[in-house]
């Protein structure tokens, strides 16, 4: 028989999921089957988990407030509340071409 480790429960965009103490807020996410949380700003691309040690900055996410949290590097508690990033703006017209004046 093996004991059961306990839970706690936190949300992503409303939504509850469970996490194990330990986990980062990345892998929490991962168990809930959660792979993408923001976009990229230019083709709105999902980002997700990536190196998963803090370097690439993909794993970005909104963490009871505060922007721009590494999923990856921050442990997951109880009653955390995680958004991802807003969709991307569209690029104004011309936005890509340079200053031709
Ligand atoms: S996954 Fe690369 S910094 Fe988090």
């Amino acid at each position: 028989m093996t004991a059961e480790l306990p839970t706690f429960t936190l949300t992503f965009e409303g939504r509850p999921l469970t996490a194990r103490p330990g986990q980062s807020v990345a892998a929490a996410l991962t168990d809930a089957g959660i792979r993408a949380w923001r976009a990229t700003r230019g083709e709105g691309a999902p980002r997700g988990l990536f190196c998963g040690i803090g370097v690439c900055y993909d794993c970005l996410i909104t963490v009871d407030g505060r922007p721009a949290q590494r999923a990856c590097l921050v442990p997951a508690a109880e009653g955390m509340a995680l958004t991802g990033a807003p969709p991307p703006l569209p690029r104004p017209s011309g936005a890509d071409e340079g200053n031709a004046s």
